[in-house]
């Protein structure tokens, strides 16, 4: 198929170099327009709509259009559009959204620093866990530990720390020497057979043990897991696997960073993803529903142990050498303060976990159907898994194949979920109602049926 000549969608694919896409697809498909967009729905340039059952990239959590974030947006940008926190400078929305953000996670805060985006924050815990070793006098103590499918972000460090193979191979990455991975902790696909979830968050715990070990315990810095593998299906880790993890952890001095770029902000039912899986966290790495995509801007919080050290070495060095220009932006830190604002008067997160039965109930009524292998999620994220073969979980050539089918049946049906491999997952904004819901699901059902005719007419089904 080609793009018709002069269409918006040749000229976007003559320009545009599209991220996380085949870039093929694009050539000869051409990219989905949006334009427009209001509460959980989008219209594209054909004025098509759509239930936005991601929201946005797991992040537009106050949905769109909302007229509060507007206005905050535009009197900021009359009062005072831009000013930088270089050189000594700050303005009042950077003070105050660092002051809230302190006050609001689940750790012993004493910094904020802000950022643009997951990958860039996830970039500067890497860097303050490097500098604050060497402040310390421990050099060799750089070593940093993600897990395979993990997913935390596309620079060269973050991309690093993500375990997902595509994100690596011929990107040399990840970079050499510093950046390990450890198992993936997803029942389903990797515990042995009969093996409790408790027996294999144990077993995960000591190949985590051993991998310390064999690397050197003075060398490893830190651990970085988001509470709930988004980007790598929604994989919500067996019962007892933090605890374990974490008193492994604590044994060798190495720091917990909790990566809550989708699960913070009340997704899985709590606040805090760390909440909901009884996660102390050393550091938090925060962005996407902070200003509910907005605006972009991210946050890394420290404690006041990793501060210090920071702090001493920056008196001596005669600076602290980081920072971005947007840094703690004032219009994107003024939409943080809104979205927060509305987050607590409107009870939101409360809101998430009133959903969330029968967000996961009607989830769960997938796991009979002939194609899913496995449905999981928690509070307002979940994912279905497609297999070929329900009683020994085969997937399908190539991987990913009948996830993207399924996909592009859903953009048929009015609904925009993502596909995660030979999968699909949902994370809508947390302002969905019941009934939207209903609709969402009552979507994948149609373009679920339609998977399963395709896959049954190409015999690609176990008999
Ligand atoms: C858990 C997690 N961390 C980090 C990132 C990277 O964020 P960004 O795309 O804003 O760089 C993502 C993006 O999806 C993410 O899901």
């Amino acid at each position: 198929m080609s793009l018709q000549p002069g269409s918006i969608q040749a000229r976007d694919a003559a320009a545009v170099l599209h991220p996380m896409v085949n870039l093929g697809a694009i050539e000869d498909k051409g990219a989905l327009m949006i334009a427009r967009a209001q509460g959980v729905y989008v219209w594209d340039a054909a004025g098509k709509q759509y239930l936005e059952g991601l929201g946005g990239l797991w992040s537009t959590s106050l949905g769109y259009g909302n007229e509060e974030l507007a206005q905050a947006a535009y009197d900021q940008i009359k009062t005072l559009s831009f000013s930088h926190m270089f050189n000594g400078k700050s303005h009042e929305p950077g003070m105050l959204l660092a002051e809230k953000l302190k006050a609001l996670v689940p750790m012993e805060a004493s910094k904020v620093f802000f950022g643009l985006s997951g990958s860039d924050a996830n970039d500067t815990q890497v860097k303050l866990i490097w500098f604050h070793n060497n402040a310390l006098g421990r050099p060799r103590k750089k070593k940093i530990i993600g897990r395979m499918k993990g997913y935390h972000g596309i620079t060269l460090a973050s991309g690093s720390l993500t375990g997902l193979p595509p994100m690596h191979n011929q990107w040399d990455l990840p970079l050499d020497g510093r950046f390990i991975h450890t198992d993936c902790p997803h029942h389903y696909r990797f515990a042995e057979k009969g093996e409790s979830e408790e027996d294999y968050a144990s077993r995960l715990a000591h190949s985590l043990e051993q991998l310390i070990l064999k690397e050197g315990p003075d060398t490893v810095a830190a651990f970085i897991a988001e509470p709930v593998m988004a980007a790598g299906g929604v994989l919500v880790p067996p019962r007892t696997y933090f605890e374990k993890v974490q008193s492994v952890l604590a044994k060798y001095e190495i720091l917990f960073v909790a990566d809550e770029v989708v699960c913070g902000f009340g997704r899985t039912g709590k606040p805090w993803g760390s909440q909901t899986l009884n996660i102390k966290p050393d550091t938090m790495t925060l962005a996407k529903a902070l200003t509910s995509s907005y605006q972009p801007l991210s946050a890394v919080i420290i404690p006041e142990k990793m501060y210090a050290p920071i702090l001493e070495a920056s008196r001596k060095l005669g600076t602290f050498g980081h920072g971005y220009t947007y840094s703690g932006h004032p219009v994107c830190t003024a939409v943080g303060l809104k979205t927060l604002e509305i987050y607590a008067r409107d009870r939101l997160f409360e809101r998430a976990a009133q959903l969330s039965p029968k967000f996961q109930a009607r989830l769960r009524s997938f796991a009979d159907h002939p194609l899913v292998g496995e449905t999981r999620g928690i509070g307002l994220i979940g994912a279905v898994e497609f297999v070929s073969n329900k009683a020994n979980k085969a997937g399908f050539t190539p991987p990913g194949s009948i996830g993207t089918y399924c996909f592009e049946r859903c953009h048929v049906h009015g609904l925009i979920p993502r596909n995660v491999g030979d999968g699909i997952a949902f994370c809508p904004p947390l302002i969905i109602t019941e009934a939207q819901i209903d609709e969402m699901f009552d979507k994948f059902t149609l373009a679920l049926d339609e998977t399963l005719d395709y896959v049954t007419r190409e015999g690609l089904l176990a008999a």
